[in-house]
């Protein structure tokens, strides 16, 4: 029982220090004291004014990192498995408070850059949230009472995906705040008479976390609902299914306020305590409406397996075709534009490749193709690869919205839905799911366009065409050689409903509207003759190969090789695009 309290002691200490480090910032002391570690080259300086907060946040930092170690060492030396199981934990907590002080003494000898000052808030947070995750499954199992009866699978992996969409709201909200744009609009709910205005994107950070705001009480409410319903016999779960849609409505509240009284010190406190709160609150429905599964002990592998939910080599091959419409468009782009392009396409394909293992992971281990990923192996729980999915997918649109515009940020947020929403769910119930799937997979090039051209213009839809209506042939010829696969999975494919000299047609077809496509670049100007020519070639040889699975002795193994030739016809039309260009 000790380091059960002990935990619960250092997660309270640390609620604190969080509420003090944002009266330091609040009240304008965080520079009250120039030097770090000690104050003045005093480790108990006169306290008074800036220096009585800023002093005593690093006093109450100092007791916290005490307890942390203490609660480490305890955890190491319980006599409880399920307190030693967490040891990893433990010291996971040291590790990040340390990182935290150094954060915290970096800010302040580099004058409070807004990037470090950001991340000072972000590992609070992560760090009071393993201190949370300590608390709850360190308490010792009652030797009386029966196990309760846990949530359905659902609603904690709801409750766990609002609980990531908060911990983003909140590194947002320390965004906003370190970056100065606390006051970047006066006026609520409009930002600058605008949705969106046409502005800095220091002022664009503040709209995001309103518009954010909205989405976060969606989630966080409808999770409630579904734990409320889920939990008849479980009062302390409803109870906190009840608090967290008040608390996000307390949450808005407060943060019109901030905004209304040009921050109020009281107010943007209690915005800070209230964020807090609803966030713990949203991790103890996870934590207690799971089973009580003991913790896995930690392993180096298990970075990189969750890693591969991502698909890296896929998501690179995507980022290529965003670089070659950033490259494509006319026009020039900044550099920081273009890297927070960049990596936003990949944090968003990886996200959305992620979520679709997730879905899948009952029928993955039916296919041959995909029984060996990490979900059907059981190297990665299905709550981590939730966390994993949504913090990319949080990470990800900021940056296209910011980097890029408002456009490429919607395009990106329609990639995904599609993808994830649409298309996954869809595969299930029928073959034409192939159509809204090949939306997502020709989004892209046309992202890379409207990042340095902010318009969706002929030439940005003649390239989405092209990507589009190529992914028809090359799915289908996928499907055909490996239909028995999908039929033993459920997953509804067009070979396995239509004839095959049907499916063939469509691949002809597409065929030769993919070629009518790729020649139209031409006279768009985005390129010129020579790629005009090999384009027609490279197009005939494809619309031959489709053309040959109408003979009769049309195998498998002609759909595999058109399969293959795809990928190369694709890759050459590319490098005739790049070369004319380049030529030219
Ligand atoms: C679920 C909803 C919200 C959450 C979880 C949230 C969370 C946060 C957090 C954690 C901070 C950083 C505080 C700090 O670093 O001390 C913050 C800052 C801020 N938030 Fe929110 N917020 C939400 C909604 C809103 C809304 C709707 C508005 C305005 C309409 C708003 C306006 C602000 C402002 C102006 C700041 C900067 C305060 C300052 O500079 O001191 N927030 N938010």
């Amino acid at each position: 029982m000790f380091v059960h309290r002990l935990a619960v002691a250092t997660a309270i200490a640390t609620y604190l220090l969080i509420l003090i480090g944002g009266l330091v910032h609040g009240t304008g002391s965080s520079l009250a004291c120039p030097d770090w570690p000690t104050c003045y080259g005093s480790l108990m300086p006169k306290m008074e004014g800036g220096v009585l907060v800023e002093h005593s946040h690093r006093l109450a930092a100092g007791t916290v990192l005490v307890m942390t170690l203490l609660l480490a060492i305890s955890l190491a030396r319980s006599a409880t498995p399920v307190q030693r199981r967490l040891r990893p934990y433990g010291w996971l907590a040291v590790g990040l408070v340390i990182i935290q002080a150094v954060l915290g003494g970096v800010t302040v000898l580099l004058r409070l850059p807004t990037p470090i000052s950001t991340a000072h808030t972000a590992t609070s947070v992560l760090f009071f949230l393993n201190l949370l995750y300590i608390a709850v499954r360190s308490r010792p199992a009652s030797a009386v009472a029966p196990a309760p009866r846990p949530l359905p699978a659902r609603a904690t992996l709801l409750a766990l995906f609002a609980a990531v969409a908060v911990y983003f709201q909140m590194v947002l909200g320390g965004l906003v705040r370190h970056s100065g744009a606390a006051l970047a609009c006066t006026d609520v709910p409009l930002c600058r008479g605008a949705v969106w205005p046409d502005a800095h994107p220091t002022v664009l950070i503040h709209v995001l976390h309103r518009l954010n705001a909205l989405v976060v009480a969606a989630l966080v409410t409808t999770s409630s609902v579904m734990t409320f319903r889920s939990a008849r016999e479980r009062p302390g779960l409803r109870a906190l299914a009840l608090a967290a849609p008040v608390l996000v409505a307390v949450q808005i509240w407060l943060g019109i306020r901030a905004v209304l009284t040009f921050l109020d010190l009281a107010t943007v406190e209690a915005h800070l305590g209230v964020a807090t709160a609803l966030l713990a609150t949203q991790i103890i429905i996870v934590l207690r409406g799971r089973a009580e599964a003991a913790p896995g002990a930690f392993r180096v592998r298990w970075l990189r397996d969750i890693a591969s939910l991502a698909k890296p080599r896929v998501t690179g091959l995507v980022v290529l075709t965003y670089a070659g419409g950033l490259w494509m468009a006319p026009g020039a782009l900044e550099r920081w534009r273009t890297i927070m392009g960049v990596v936003g396409v990949a944090l968003l394909v990886g996200a959305s490749n992620a979520f679709n293992m997730l879905m899948e992971r009952d029928v993955d281990p039916l296919m041959e193709r995909t029984r060996d990923r990490a979900l059907p192996q059981g190297l990665v729980s299905p709550e981590a690869a939730l966390v994993f999915a949504t913090a990319l997918m949080c990470g990800a649109l900021p940056l296209l919205f910011l980097g890029g515009n408002l456009l490429t940020g919607l395009l990106g947020l329609l990639a995904l839905v599609s993808y994830v929403g649409v298309y996954t769910p869809m595969k299930r119930r029928s073959g034409a799911a192939l159509f809204v799937g090949a939306v997502p997979g020709a989004i892209p090039p046309l992202m890379g366009w409207t990042t340095v051209t902010g318009r969706l213009d002929a030439p940005a839809l003649a390239l989405f065409a092209v990507l589009f209506l190529w992914q028809i042939p090359h799915f289908l010829a996928i499907a055909v050689y490996r239909a028995a696969d999908y039929a033993r999975a459920g997953i509804k494919v067009l070979p396995l409903a239509l004839s095959a000299a049907t499916t063939r047609a469509i691949i002809v077809v597409f065929s030769v509207a993919l070629v009518g496509a790729t020649v139209v670049l031409e006279p768009l100007r985005v390129a010129g003759r020579g790629y005009a020519l090999a384009a027609i070639l490279l197009g005939l040889t494809l619309v031959g190969w489709a053309i040959a699975g109408f003979r009769r002795a049309a195998t498998r193994a002609w759909a595999r090789s058109l399969f293959l030739f795809s990928i190369v016809y694709l890759v050459l039309l590319f490098a005739a695009l790049v070369i004319d260009r380049t030529v030219a």
